[in-house]
């Protein structure tokens, strides 16, 4: 069964008389509860064919516990439905009302992309007000295992004031896929290596925040070479807000929750102890820019990985530019000076790390989300 908004239904209306129209979105509509809707977002995936077409799966308010594998052909958009209902209101990650949860975690041969929520493997994927929860280890405090809301192994995706938590590796933006991906004021959970992959990944606007009591905010696998490619493998912080969460899982303001968790989280905030990045691999490659850095990241900012498996850090890519808050360069100057394999940089290299520098291409990008 699928069904057609009204624009698609006027578009076959209109079909013959007007072709302007001829781009019209097919969607799929997902509610818990209402007569003719998909009940499950896998059932309105399995609906959709496998084709050139763009797709959208219309999402009503909700917490949809599915495992999602999206691999079609064409381009897909996954839209939720928000709290901002005003017609003149701006959603933001705040406003999200439906939740994609999954519990899994890469133990017993399960690898970090079958553990994922969401797994996408279509290029052109966008998504808009979901939050992405993997759920294993709520309120853990321990080491491991991985566990991902959502991997990425494709090019030309956008995320728009979404939602992803979860605990060690959250965020997989892909591995071998050259993939270009773009997360716009999205909201970013984790404790240990929570942002990993080698994609090339442009944060703009998002709230990264910290869960744990230990960790490292990026593990980038950059492991080549490779000045002139098209895609660089990379990740862009820009415009962002590094800051420790009061709580688990996002639940931002939850008071009761904060208070119950206080003892573990508070003693840490002045601990110093997250790094913004360690490399996976010898050509890891992160910037950190106009962001706020709070005081829950260590002096020295980042951190080694194991020396025998990584050894060089001569092409390590680490830079920090026009950022501000108590975790940031400038109050650290001295133990960030301790590292050799980070800088500082100015304006004329920032630079190519802008938006409209870092991709050529930007016509995959929603500009008005
Ligand atoms: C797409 O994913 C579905 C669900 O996991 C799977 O059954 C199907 O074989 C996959 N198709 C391709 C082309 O990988
Ligand atoms: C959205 O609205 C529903 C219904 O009023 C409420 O239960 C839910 O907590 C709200 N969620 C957010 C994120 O505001
Ligand atoms: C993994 O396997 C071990 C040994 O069979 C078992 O004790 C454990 O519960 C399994 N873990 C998960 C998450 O399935
Ligand atoms: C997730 O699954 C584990 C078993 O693997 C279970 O112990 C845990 O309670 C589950 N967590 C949630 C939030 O459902
Ligand atoms: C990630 O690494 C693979 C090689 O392992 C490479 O082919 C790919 O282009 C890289 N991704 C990006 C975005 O550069
Ligand atoms: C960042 O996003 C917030 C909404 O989450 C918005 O209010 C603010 O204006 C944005 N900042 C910039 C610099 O775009
Ligand atoms: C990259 O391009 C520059 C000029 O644009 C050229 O001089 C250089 O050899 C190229 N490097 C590689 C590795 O292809
Ligand atoms: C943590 O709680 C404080 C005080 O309630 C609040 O001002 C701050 O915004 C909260 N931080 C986050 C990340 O939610
Ligand atoms: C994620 O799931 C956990 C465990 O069920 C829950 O405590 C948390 O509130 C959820 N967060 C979101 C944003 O849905
Ligand atoms: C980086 O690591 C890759 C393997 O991951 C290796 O092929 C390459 O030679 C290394 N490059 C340097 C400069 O050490
Ligand atoms: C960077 O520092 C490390 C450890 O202090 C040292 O082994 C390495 O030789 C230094 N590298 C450079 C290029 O100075
Ligand atoms: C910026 O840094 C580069 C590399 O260190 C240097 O060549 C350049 O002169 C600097 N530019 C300015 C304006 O300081």
């Amino acid at each position: 069964m699928v069904e057609f908004t009204g624009k698609t239904l006027l578009f076959a209306f209109f079909a013959v008389a007007c072709t302007i129209v001829a781009n019209a979105v097919k969607t799929a509509t997902v509610s818990k509860d209402v007569t003719g809707h998909f009940r499950t977002i896998a059932a309105a995936l399995a609906s959709i064919p496998d084709n050139d077409e763009a797709w959208e799966v219309d999402i009503y308010p909700g917490l949809y516990v599915e495992h999602l594998v999206i691999n079609r052909t064409g381009p897909l958009t996954l839209r939720g439905h928000t709290n901002c209902t005003e017609s003149k209101c701006q959603p933001t990650y705040k406003d999200n009302a439906v939740t994609i949860a999954w519990n899994d975690s890469a133990t017993n041969g399960t690898t970090n992309e079958q553990t994922s929520a969401v797994w996408i493997r279509t290029n052109n994927f966008k998504a808009y007000n979901i939050n992405f929860n993997q759920t294993w280890g709520d309120g853990w405090y321990g080491q491991g295992p991985q566990a991902v809301a959502v991997t990425v192994d494709a090019d030309k995706v956008g995320f728009y004031h979404s939602g992803f938590y979860g605990w060690q590796d959250t965020l997989y933006v892909g591995d071998k896929y050259p993939g270009r991906q773009y997360f716009k004021e999205c909201y970013i959970s984790g404790a240990v290596d929570f942002i990993f992959g080698n994609a090339s990944a442009f944060f703009d606007n998002c709230t990264i925040a910290y869960v744990g009591t230990r960790g490292f905010m990026t593990a980038q696998k950059k492991q080549y070479d490779t000045p002139n490619a098209t895609i660089k493998s990379g990740f862009v912080f820009d415009k962002c807000q590094v800051i420790a969460a009061n709580n688990t899982r996002g639940s931002q303001d939850n008071t009761a929750e904060i208070t119950q968790k206080k003892h573990l989280i508070e003693p840490h905030m002045h601990l110093r102890i997250l790094a913004l990045g360690r490399p996976w691999r010898n050509h890891s490659t992160v910037i950190y820019m106009n962001s706020f850095i709070d005081r829950h990241i260590q002096p020295q900012g980042w951190a080694t990985w194991y020396a025998n498996t990584l050894g060089d850090y001569s092409h390590i890519y680490y830079a920090e530019y026009n950022n501000y808050g108590p975790g940031s360069w400038g109050p650290n100057v001295v133990a960030r000076e301790t590292l050799n394999f980070t800088r500082l940089i100015n304006a004329t290299e920032a630079n190519q790390f802008q938006l409209h520098e870092w991709y050529d291409d930007l016509s995959w990008i929603d500009g008005k989300a």
